[in-house]
């Protein structure tokens, strides 16, 4: 008989609301909010994770679209809070269609701030991660899918780097800088020094006030720190000791007018731990919002596994394996990576394959060097070759991340920008400027990466040589 039913089934195939203008609200209520609630705020009063508010279904929705088809397993931290539990993969049991529908609901209910998820991206995911038997863990899903960072309320933030030993917070007016940089991620954050020890740092940039009113702000560190705004004094953590101690701690209040106020804040480590939190509110808030990393700690570490963005260099300040104790990390974009020594003045390693797994060394910080991921880790040069009079004067970063380190010498100005290139190269453009001199910059000696052994830089006459590494 069942021949008969076939035109039947067909037409109630037919009669069926396309598959993507599936309720994703429905299908939520029944594949999701037994663990995630309703509201989106967790089951179990809060005993699973939210999805509402939460940084995992911020951004790229790839990320949520690998959990729901993977699963998720493992210690895990979700708006602020930790789990410690399993998530079971409902790839084999949801449709494409069903897992963009549940995903844009998903995305933009309970004032999740995402668009539509297509239901392509979620094949294409599917695609790629079909070999995967396991559920993620939380570390392994951020390496290739980093959260997104929120802005914080600071605007063209810039930080300075010195170098010396205080006991107080010292007038850095009347010291050189190290180290001039953007930070654009708007973050105080004392890591980016990449330091451990007797340095200071002052940020510079603006406070976008949201509206006029009167701001209170909390300022703690390990060492010492001032906060200042629109040039009036707010807050002040004095003298040597760690942070977290409530005697230390500072709140000011100032009254700001809406958009751009200047920022300054100043910061020394002395002794042991390092670490600096700044918190804001406006008068009758409830919650802190942050301008560090948040509840930092001494030795406050984000955790930040480091890979390129999809077009966007990233950085790795902290000691790397196989250079000198003030390399710098560049991963490009293309999987190229490459290690500056600010002390040899010149590029030392180049690799291919994974950057550096940041988040393992930040738990683990100054114990000793951080290994590229990549093992195919090829050195230039290793050794300072630029006349004794040349002098590490930081380095500034194009809008795609790429960097430009700036050597000063007598008389003359050394720019060394790099940039990805095609096929797993890098580009780089070195130039001189002022003096007559010529300068022999060794390239390196492998054959098979570096252009040539060296190049002859005259002054106003930039030199392009690309390295090939894939
Ligand atoms: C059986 C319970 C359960 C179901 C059903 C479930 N989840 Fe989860 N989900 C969890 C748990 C538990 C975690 C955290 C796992 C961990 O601790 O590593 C999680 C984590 C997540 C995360 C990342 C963390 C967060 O809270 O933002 C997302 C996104 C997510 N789930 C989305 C979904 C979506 C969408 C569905 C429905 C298609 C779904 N989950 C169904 C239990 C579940």
């Amino acid at each position: 008989m069942l021949p008969h039913r076939y035109p039947l089934l067909l037409s109630l195939a037919l009669l069926a609301p396309p598959l993507h203008a599936q309720d994703g609200e429905q299908l939520y209520a029944l594949y999701c909010s037994a663990c995630h609630a309703p509201d989106g705020k967790g089951a179990t009063g809060g005993a699973f994770p939210p999805l509402a508010g939460s940084e995992w279904v911020h951004g790229n929705p790839k990320r949520s679209v690998a959990i729901v088809l993977k699963g998720l397993e493992g210690p895990v931290d979700v708006a602020g809070k930790s789990y410690n539990l399993a998530m079971p993969p409902q790839g084999a049991v949801l449709g494409d269609d069903q897992i963009a529908a549940i995903l844009s609901y998903v995305h933009s209910a309970w004032g999740n701030k995402g668009g539509e998820v297509k239901r392509d991206l979620v094949r294409a995911a599917r695609s790629e991660f079909e070999s995967r038997t396991e559920p993620w863990t939380a570390p392994e899903l951020l390496k290739i899918l980093p959260l997104e960072k929120k802005p914080t309320a600071l605007a063209n933030l810039t930080s300075r780097i010195y170098k010396g030993q205080w006991v107080q917070t010292p007038d850095f007016s009347k010291i050189e800088a190290e180290n001039v940089e953007e930070e654009h991620h708007g973050m105080i954050d004392t890591t980016i020094a990449g330091l451990n020890q007797d340095f200071g740092i002052v940020w510079e940039g603006d406070f976008m006030a949201p509206v006029n009113g009167e701001y209170t702000f909390k300022l703690d560190a390990d060492d010492g720190a001032r906060l200042i705004l629109n040039g009036h004094p707010v807050a002040e953590v004095k003298g040597l000791g760690p942070i977290g101690e409530k005697r230390r701690m500072s709140e000011g209040k100032i009254a700001l007018k809406a958009g751009a106020n200047p920022i300054r804040v100043e910061y020394f480590q002395g002794k042991g731990n390092q670490g600096i939190s700044l918190g804001w509110k406006l008068a009758g808030a409830k919650q802190w919002q942050w301008l560090s990393p948040k509840n930092a700690q001494s030795q406050g570490a984000p955790t930040i596994p480091l890979l390129p963005k999809e077009d966007r260099t990233v950085i790795y300040r902290n000691f790397i394996e196989g250079t000198t104790p003030r390399g710098i990390g560049f991963g490009f974009p293309g999987d190229v990576n490459m290690a500056y020594s600010a002390d040899n003045l010149a590029p030392e390693l180049l690799w291919t394959d994974g950057f550096i797994d940041a988040g393992r060394h930040w738990t683990d910080r100054g114990m000793g060097f951080q290994a590229p991921i990549g093992e195919n880790v090829v050195t230039l040069t290793a050794q300072r070759f630029l006349p004794p009079s040349a002098r590490f004067k930081g380095y500034s970063l194009d809008p795609k991340g790429n960097p430009t380190f700036h050597v000063k010498m007598e008389g003359q100005l050394l720019r060394d920008a790099w940039a990805p290139g095609e096929n797993g190269s890098l580009i780089r453009t070195l130039s001189l400027t002022g003096g007559s001199s010529v300068l022999e910059i060794p390239l390196g000696d492998n054959p098979e990466v570096t252009p040539a052994k060296s190049v002859s830089l005259s002054p106003g006459k930039p030199v392009t040589v690309t390295y090939k590494l894939n």
